[in-house]
C-alpha cells in the first residue's frame, strides 16, 4: 500500500475553536500583532510549535498512574533512565523539566567565562542561555542550508571546514565542546546526515574538544538518514539512533518533541565530572537528582514515549503528512524551505512577500495574516526572532526570513492539513496586500517572545 495512514486511531477528542474573522481580527489587536499572545481559544489549529504539544498514547496515560512520587530514588525516574540509555549509550542521564533547562545546567558548568561554542545553528533559547552568561554561540550552517530554493537531502549539516577554522580562531582551550541540533530547527528543520557527525567528531578530537548533541528531534533526524543516505535502508531506526549517539560525548534534549510527551528534558554525558558538576547545579535549580523538576510520572510518560517514537511506521506517517502539506501549497507556487523537513514546514518569507524589507519583518506579517484568515498560530523564524542594530542603528538580518508551521505529533487529521493549505494558498494569492511591520516594544532578551508589534 502506498497510502502513509495514521498508525493509530482516535479514542478521546478535545474540542477546538471556530472563530469569525471579526474575533480574529480583534484578538489579533489585542495580541498587538505577535501571535505569541493569542489566547489559545482563539485559535483553531495551532502550529506554533511541535513542542509539548504531542498527543500521548494509551499506554502514555496508564502509565501516568504509576508514577512513584518519591522525592529520591523513584522507580520512574530508574525506567526513564534505562528507555534514555537504550537509545543513547551514554552513561550519566540527568533530567530536566525541558530542553532549555538541560542547557542551562550543562552551560553553567562547561560554558562560564567568555566560552566559544560551535554549532549546525543553536536554536533560540541554547544562544539566549549562552549569551545570557557572557559565551559566544557560533552558528556554523553550511552555504546550501541557507539557500531555501536547493533541494539537498541533508541542508542541515554543520560546515565541518568553518568548524576546523573556528577551533583556530578561538583557540581549542576556550571550547568546552560543540554542538549538532539534530534536525536543524532554525535552519529550517533540515537533518543532518550521519556522514556529517561522524565527520564533525573526528575534527573535534583532533582538538580534544567533546562533541554534544542537541537532539530534540533525533528519531526524526534517523528516518532522514534511514531513507536519504546510502548504507542506512536496513538499518532499524534504533540502531541508526546508537550509532548517531555513538559520535557524541553527550546531548541536552527536550523531550517535549521525540519524548512523545508534555514537558521533558535531559542532559546526557560520558564524562562523570561535567556530570557530578552537572547534578550539583541541578539540585539547586532544577530539583533532586533523580527528578529534575519534573513530576515522576512525567518520567514513566517519556520512558514509553522513547519507545513509541523509533517506531518506524510512526515516523513514516509523521514524514508523509508534513511532505503532504508541502506538497499541496508548493503546487499552488508557495516558496517554502525545500525539501520539506518532519516536524515543520518553513515558508520562505523573502519570496513570498518580497516587498517587505527584512526589518520590516515580511515573515510576521505573513503570520498575523494566516491567523486572520484561518485561525491558524504560526511563527516567524527570521528578522523578529534572530534580527540585530549595529551600531548606527542598521538592520542586520538573518540569513533566512522563515514562518514556521509546526506540526504537533499525532495531534491533527488530514482535512485539518488540506484546511491549513487552503489558508495558506489564500494567503499566498493576496500576498501583494500584505503590510510592512515594526515593533513598538521588546524585552532586552528573546524579543520575539513577548514584543508588541504595530503595521507601519
Ligand atoms: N533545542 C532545540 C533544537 C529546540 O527546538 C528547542 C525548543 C530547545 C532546544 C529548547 O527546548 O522548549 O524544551 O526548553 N524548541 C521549541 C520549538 C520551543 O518550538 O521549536 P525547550
Amino acid at each position: 500500500m502506498k497510502t502513509a495512514i495514521e498508525p493509530f486511531k482516535i479514542k478521546t477528542v478535545e474540542h477546538i475553536h471556530i472563530t469569525t474573522r471579526e474575533e480574529r481580527e480583534k484578538a489579533l489587536a489585542e495580541a498587538y500583532y505577535n501571535p505569541f499572545a493569542l489566547r489559545s481559544d482563539k485559535i483553531t489549529i495551532d502550529l506554533l510549535t511541535d513542542s509539548g504539544t504531542t498527543a500521548m498514547s494509551s499506554k502514555q496515560w496508564g502509565a501516568l498512574m504509576d508514577g512513584d512520587e518519591s522525592y529520591a530514588g523513584s522507580v520512574s525516574y530508574y525506567k526513564f533512565e534505562d528507555a534514555v540509555k537504550k537509545i543513547t549509550g551514554f552513561k550519566h542521564i540527568i533530567p530536566t523539566h525541558q530542553g532549555r533547562a538541560a542547557e542551562k545546567v550543562l552551560f553553567s558548568v562547561v560554558a562560564q567565562g567568555g566560552k566559544t561554542i560551535p554549532n549546525n545553528t543553536h536554536f533560540d533559547t541554547t544562544r539566549g542561555n549562552l549569551e545570557f552568561i557572557g559565551a559566544n554561540a557560533v552558528d556554523l550552517p553550511t552555504e546550501i542550508g541557507t539557500r531555501p530554493e536547493v533541494i539537498a537531502p541533508f541542508k542541515g549539516n554543520m560546515d565541518l571546514e568553518k568548524l576546523e577554522e573556528t577551533i583556530k580562531k578561538y583557540g581549542k582551550e576556550n571550547i568546552p565542546l560543540a554542538m549538532i541540533t539534530i534536525t536543524n530547527n532554525s535552519g529550517g528543520g533540515q537533518p543532518v546526515s550521519m556522514e556529517n557527525i561522524r565527520g564533525a567528531k573526528k575534527i573535534l578530537s583532533k582538538y580534544g574538544i567533546p562533541l554534544y548533541l542537541d537532539c530534540c528531534r533525533f528519531a526524526e533526524n534517523a528516518y532522514f538518514i534511514k531513507t536519504r543516505e546510502e548504507g542506512y535502508a536496513d538499518k532499524s531506526i534504533l540502531e541508526i539512533c546508537q550509532e548517531m549517539f555513538s559520535y557524541a560525548d553527550g546531548a541536552t534534549m527536550s523531550a517535549k518533541k521525540d519524548g512523545m510527551s508534555n514537558t521533558g528534558g535531559f542532559i546526557a554525558t560520558n564524562s562523570d565530572d561535567i556530570a557530578e558538576r552537572c547534578r550539583t547545579n541541578l539540585i539547586v535549580m532544577e530539583g533532586f537528582i533523580t527528578y529534575g523538576g519534573l513530576a515522576r510520572r512525567d518520567l514513566e510518560a517519556l520512558a514509553i514515549g522513547f519507545e513509541e517514537v523509533v517506531d518506524e511506521n510512526y515516523l513514516k506517517y509523521r514524514v508523509a503528512q508534513s511532505k503532504g502539506l508541502a506538497d499541496e501549497i508548493t503546487a499552488a507556487g508557495v516558496p517554502i524551505v525545500l525539501p520539506a523537513g518532519a516536524h515543520a514546514i518553513y515558508i520562505d518569507a523573502k519570496s513570498f512577500a518580497p516587498h517587505i524589507e527584512p526589518k520590516n519583518f515580511p515573515g510576521q506579517s505573513i503570520a498575523c495574516e494566516i491567523y486572520r484568515v484561518g485561525g491558524i498560530r504560526t511563527t516567524e523564524i527570521g528578522s523578529l526572532m534572530f534580527g540585530k542594530e549595529d551600531k548606527d542603528g542598521n538592520h542586520i538580518a538573518p540569513p533566512m526570513e522563515l514562518v514556521r508551521l509546526a506540526i504537533p505529533r499525532r495531534v491533527y487529521t488530514k482535512s485539518h492539513m488540506e484546511y491549513i493549505a487552503e489558508a495558506i494558498i489564500e494567503v499566498y494569492n493576496n500576498r501583494n496586500n500584505l503590510r510592512p511591520m515594526k515593533i513598538t516594544w521588546q524585552a532586552p532578551y528573546l524579543r520575539h517572545f513577548t514584543c508588541r508589534c504595530a503595521y507601519l
